[in-house]
């Protein structure tokens, strides 16, 4: 049986991460583990400070890549050793809505900054503290809008992303695609153009399969 386990769930954006967390989490806690779950840019109330600055810039000055790198590596550094690192040695199963590979994607295959540099300041701000495994919730652009548009007509918040286009969101699919083909071992792309039971019930074989945990 594993002790702590930390896993990260990525994907664009509308793809249902939200929701897979949450459902994840009453999941593991039924099969009587102790969870926390948490999201980036965020988690600490100093975190969260920077993700409002991250998220909405002043509307004169956009933010350069680096900068917007800087941002998000400075809150998971204090999300990393206040939250974290603490949970894990507590022993607690922790589950994070984006972490690194957002970074990776965001910031360098599609803000354009540059990879080595960015791993430079990505292992700065995270130190040991690396994804046990990754869950990549990936849909298809068309899926993922048609999502965010309902997101709009129940009113949930939107963010600058939300914005954007197509193309734009089949960078992002593509960047999270080309980072799992990277890291085989530790990311799980599942197809999240399922019903959320469905996706969820293929995250659990994962776990169940890498770490012997029993959900029946
Ligand atoms: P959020 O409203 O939480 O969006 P989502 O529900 O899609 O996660 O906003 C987080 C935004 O921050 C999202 O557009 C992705 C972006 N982001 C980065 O650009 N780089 C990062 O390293 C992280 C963690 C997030």
């Amino acid at each position: 049986m594993a002790g702590a386990v930390f896993i990260t769930i990525e994907g664009g954006e509308g793809v249902g991460k939200t929701l897979f967390t949450e459902k994840l989490k009453a999941r593991l806690e039924d099969a009587g583990k102790k969870v926390k779950t948490t999201r980036e840019p965020g988690g600490t109330p100093a975190a969260q400070a920077i993700r409002e600055l991250f998220l909405s810039p002043p509307e004169e000055e956009a933010l350069e890549a680096l900068t917007e790198l800087l941002l998000v590596s400075a809150a998971r550094h204090q999300h990393v050793k206040k939250l974290i690192e603490p949970a894990l040695d507590a022993n607690y199963w922790v589950v994070c809505d984006r972490f690194v590979d957002s970074s990776r994607v965001y910031q360098g295959i599609v803000g354009g900054y540059d990879r080595t540099s960015l791993e430079t300041v990505t292992k700065m701000s995270i130190g040991s503290c690396e994804p046990d495994i990754t869950f990549l919730l990936d849909c298809s652009p068309e899926v993922s809008l048609n999502r965010l548009a309902l997101r709009g007509v129940t009113g949930q918040q939107s963010n600058r992303f939300d914005a954007a286009n197509l193309a734009f969101h089949r960078q992002l699919r593509d960047g999270f695609l080309r980072l799992a083909k990277e890291f085989p071992n530790r990311i799980v792309v599942l197809d999240a153009s399922q019903d959320p039971a469905a996706v969820l019930a293929q995250a659990l074989n994962t776990l169940k399969e890498k770490f012997g945990i029993s959900f029946d």
